[in-house]
């Protein structure tokens, strides 16, 4: 067929693939990945006549198989820039459901110049996110108002206000909350919002509120600007449910409506989970970069979602880092102007995780509390001030217990979360 070319040296112009490939039962590896490249590129099953030589110049490359590990060159013009639907239906599309490959996973990508620079990239990043909250070193921190969904607009309002008055930082919505019945997204973030202009004047300090925009695609733009006409300067989409479409849609929108973009991860896990098959976070947070997010959750290690240390701090790297040196089964990129990008840990987390959270992945990071702000004993505003003196512990390398003799609120987080 062609395809197959091991020790091809990829061009510049090239993005390169990683996958860990199985064959199924009855082929190799070199046949299973040479339809890979093929169904991925320019080929199909069998030979057809329409095919002309020319067209074999942007045909994959399968150019590395080491045991499970496949590398595969992609020559740029297979893809439209600026296109991440068209360039995932290539490289991460048919190929999953092929009877040739028992499993197969794409575990990073490497982009070329030409197709990196399609994209828009983060609008603030994380230095934009800094300025915008006066916060220079610290990691933010964040809570996301608990139950879920159940509250009314103003009872959702008075837990954001709580959180805010006991130190917090951010408040957003949860992924499941849009406009309910009994909790509208217009007359919430209304009433969010004026509660946060009065944290801000009794505290001095900035305070964000991140309403989940999440919907239908027109819907989503349209509460996009509901939020900036009324003086919102955030907002969170779910990334993987709304789709790749949805969200360049609205990173374009937002050249105009200049909102910080907090992207939640919800529903990943179906295709990121298993280590054998399907795609990575990595790919995910890579592709979310490019597009434009300004921040994105990408797990906690020490809290309750999947997700191992050494796969959270890659993605922790990739994100954040502009040059990215080929490690593992992370292959290389050169992020040049497209900003850094904030790494959101949020799932499971109480006070007592801080120094750990800051010690694996650095204070570039929103920690983000539900349950460990909420669950506090006495209460949201406790909570808020707990995690507060946990991140103030953490930065000034004190022990938390030690720092908890003097704070009542983290000594009573500690012994109910210990
Ligand atoms: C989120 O959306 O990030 C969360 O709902 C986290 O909630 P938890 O801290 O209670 O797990
Ligand atoms: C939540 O909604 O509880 C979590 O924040 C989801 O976990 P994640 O941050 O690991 O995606
Ligand atoms: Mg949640």
């Amino acid at each position: 067929m062609g395809y197959v070319q091991l020790g091809y040296k990829p061009s510049k112009r090239d993005m390169v693939c990683e996958f860990s490939l199985e064959p199924a039962n009855g082929y190799t590896a070199r046949q299973a990945a040479e339809h890979v490249a093929s169904e991925s590129s320019v080929g199909t099953w069998t030979d057809v006549a329409t095919m002309k030589p020319s067209i074999m110049r942007i045909a994959a490359k399968v150019f590395e198989i080491k045991g499970r590990w496949v590398k595969i060159a992609y020559p740029a013009d297979l893809f439209e820039p600026g296109n991440m639907p068209q360039i995932l239906s290539s490289i991460a599309g048919n190929i999953f459901g092929m009877k040739m490959v028992g499993n197969l996973r794409l575990e990073s990508i490497h982009w070329p110049r030409k197709l990196m620079e399609s994209f828009k990239g983060p609008l603030h990043g994380i230095p934009g996110v800094r300025r915008m909250l006066r916060v220079s070193k610290r990691p933010l921190t964040g809570t996301i108002v608990k139950p879920k969904v159940g509250l009314d607009e103003h009872e959702h309002a008075m837990v954001a206000y709580d959180a805010w008055s006991g130190g917090l930082d951010i408040v957003k919505d949860d992924e499941n909350l849009s406009s309910m019945g009994f909790n509208r997204f217009e007359e919430r973030v209304v009433e969010t919002l004026k509660l946060r202009d009065k944290a801000e004047r009794e505290t001095g300090d900035r305070k964000m509120y991140m309403p989940n925009v999440t919907a239908e695609c027109r819907e989503m733009l349209k509460r996009a600007r509901f939020v900036r006409d009324h003086g919102g300067e955030y907002i969170m989409v779910d990334i993987v449910t709304a789709g790749w479409s949805g969200l360049q849609t609205l990173r374009d929108e937002n050249e105009d409506l200049k909102l910080v973009l907090h992207a939640h991860r919800a529903g990943h896990a179906a295709f990121t989970r298993n280590p054998m098959h399907g795609i990575s976070m990595l790919v995910v947070a890579e592709c979310s970069r490019l597009i434009g997010v300004d921040q994105i959750h990408i797990g906690t290690v020490v809290g309750k979602m999947h997700g191992s240390k050494h796969d959270v701090i890659d993605i922790g790297e990739e994100i954040e880092h502009r040059v990215i040196k080929e490690h593992g089964h992370v292959l290389s990129d050169d992020w040049r102007g497209i900003k850094p990008v904030f790494a959101v840990c949020s799932g499971g987390l109480h006070p007592g995780h801080v120094p750990k959270l800051v010690e694996i992945l650095g204070p570039d990071i929103i920690c983000q509390f539900g349950g460990g702000c909420h669950g506090h004993p006495k209460g949201t505003r406790s909570g808020a001030m707990a995690i507060r003196q946990a991140v103030d512990a953490a930065m000034l390398g004190i022990d938390l217990k030690e720092h908890a003799k003097d704070n009542d609120e983290l000594r009573l987080a500690l012994k109910k979360w210990r």
